[in-house]
């Protein structure tokens, strides 16, 4: 049995290896969301208007690289047009081997000049959920961005910022490995749910999965702090509690 597992395994990766030397990089893979109990009937890829998520070939072929080769393959990166503006690539901060990220949008002007993430306003209501709202340490999770350079103005990074920037978030999260990945916004959602049509509103709050080569990530995608500077309802401070319960339960669970 182990021997067949093996043989297949080993099968697979040669079948990955030929399509990588056709120049195939990327394989199609089937994404299951989580049910919620707000279907009655278990959702689709056509109900939630999801596609099928794409997986890097390296990262099953390769085993994933730490966070500091990540890092170092990045260098001095130009791979979009935010490297002309930039102060500073941010990366990501916190604990490696973490079973919480969080992902974001793109840094600020706080973040580009000290090149770490969520330090401004929207990082203190982040740090205030995080410590409060989860009775974790900052220092415990680890945070970063889809996008690693400041968009000018903070306006949304683009879908060319995007796609040069994903196989490092994708990189990142391969080599953490966390039990739960906590999305803030739309754009981090649609990012890692692979679609552009989502409505944050309607998506928080319920579990969604994200797929990497040894497994199945927990997504929860909730409102991105600088939101909630904005619009501090009862109501929305309401939900983004809800969420962050529903992650803190799920963590204490496993
Ligand atoms: N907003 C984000 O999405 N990320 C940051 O790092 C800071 C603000």
């Amino acid at each position: 049995m182990n021997n067949d597992i093996s043989e297949a395994i080993e099968g697979l990766k040669r079948y990955l290896g030929y399509l990588k030397t056709m120049g195939i990089n990327e394989i199609p893979v089937e994404q299951q969301s989580v049910v919620s109990s707000q279907w009655s009937e278990k959702p689709t890829l056509q109900t939630l208007n999801l596609k099928p998520q794409i997986m890097n070939t390296d990262s099953i072929i390769s085993p994933p690289s730490s966070l500091e080769e990540i890092q170092k393959e990045i260098g001095d990166c130009r791979r979009c047009k935010l490297w002309h503006t930039r102060k500073n690539i941010v990366f990501g901060s916190g604990n490696p081997k973490t079973e919480l990220v969080f992902v974001g949008e793109g840094p600020g002007e706080d973040e580009d000049i000290q090149g770490l993430p969520f330090v401004g306003r929207a990082g203190q209501k982040l740090t205030e959920i995080i410590e409060k709202g989860m009775g974790f340490k900052r220092k415990d999770v680890y945070i970063c961005n889809i996008v690693k350079c400041r968009p000018p103005g903070n306006r949304e990074p683009e879908p060319d910022e995007v796609a040069a920037c994903r196989p490092f978030l994708e990189k990142q999260i391969a080599a953490i490995k966390p039990k739960v990945i906590v999305t803030l916004g739309r754009p981090a959602t649609a990012t890692l749910l692979n679609s552009k049509k989502i409505t944050i509103s309607k998506i928080r709050g319920v579990w969604h999965e994200y797929s990497i080569s040894t497994g199945i990530i927990k997504l929860m995608p909730t409102y991105h702090p600088a939101y909630l500077l904005r619009n501090y309802t009862p109501e929305v401070r309401r939900q983004v509690y809800e969420d962050v319960k529903k992650v803190r339960e799920e963590l204490k669970k496993i």
